[in-house]
């Protein structure tokens, strides 16, 4: 049976860290959060955000705008934000609504308060090896896999997805490590026998259970990214975790995995942001 890597426990330690940076600090951090419209998964991880920003001091901005804003109002607010000394992050909640173009909404935001990491700038930065602002869950990911002491150089690491998000990030920041990296997606041929082949297993497809449990190698590290609402309300992960819990040597739950751990490097980001950018 699988040790469990507990994301909640840890990413409370990391926002007990970071609140206690923050308290000897002269200003707090802020963070401005921008909704465009009612989704209802929106909504509550921007409530979540804000109740984290809470808890470890970081003033947080919400603009709430409707779903018919036009893209040149949302680009205006941004123009204002990246100008604001009292903003270190600045983070629009995606998706947007369909008449926008998210590409050109993220690029607007400077690439100094991205703190969700997703500018063409800060993944030009990832990409070639430089210090920037790195994405969220990419981030929340390596940390659940150090928690496991696990090694890293020369190991097999097999990525299921290839999101700007969380898959292509996810494979650098593995290379970078020096792991071999595999990225599978809809279109690969015999997955179960890749995965088959690996020491890390990071999940990030997006459809519940799509990991079968005889595919983890024993000793495997699985961290699965998927949060997938089922008919019955329940939630389930991209991995069959009763049947992997059986081979892996360390898998992270559904929830309490990968999803606190979003949210904890998001506060780290926007204190990177302020202590980077600030002038004290
Ligand atoms: N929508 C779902 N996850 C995220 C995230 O990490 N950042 C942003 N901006 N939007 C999201």
């Amino acid at each position: 049976m699988s040790n469990i890597i507990d994301g909640k426990e840890i990413a409370r330690k990391i926002r007990a860290e970071i609140k206690s940076k923050i308290a000897s600090k002269k200003n707090a951090p802020g963070l401005a959060v921008v909704i465009v419209g009612n989704d209802p998964a929106s909504l509550i991880y921007v409530k979540n955000k804000k109740a984290a920003c809470e808890e470890v001091g970081i003033k947080s901005f919400e603009y709430n705008l409707p779903e018919n804003t036009k893209e040149d109002e949302l680009l205006s607010i941004i123009g204002k934000l990246n100008s604001d000394k009292n903003i270190h992050g600045i983070l629009v909640q995606l998706p947007l609504p369909k008449h926008m173009d998210s590409q050109k909404i993220i690029s607007a935001i400077g690439p100094e308060k991205d703190v969700d990491g997703f500018n063409p700038v800060n993944a030009g930065r990832l990409f070639s090896g430089q210090p920037g602002l790195r994405p969220c869950t990419p981030l929340g990911i390596m940390e659940l896999i150090n928690s496991t002491g696990v090694t890293l150089t020369g190991a097999n690491a097999v990525v299921i997805g290839r999101s700007n998000t969380v898959g292509k990030p996810i494979a650098v920041m593995l290379l970078e490590k020096h792991a071999t990296v595999t990225i599978c997606h809809s279109k690969t041929l015999d997955i179960a026998n890749i995965v088959r082949r690996a020491d890390i297993v990071v999940a990030a497809l997006g459809k519940p259970e799509f990991i079968k449990g005889d595919w983890i190698k024993k000793g495997a590290v699985v961290i699965d990214v998927g949060i997938n609402r089922l008919d019955s309300k329940k939630i389930a992960g991209d991995v069959d975790f009763a049947a992997a819990s059986k081979n892996a040597a360390w898998i992270t739950p559904v929830p309490g995995g990968v999803g606190p751990m979003t949210i904890a490097m998001l506060l780290k980001n926007t204190l990177k942001s302020y202590e980077t950018y600030t002038v004290i």
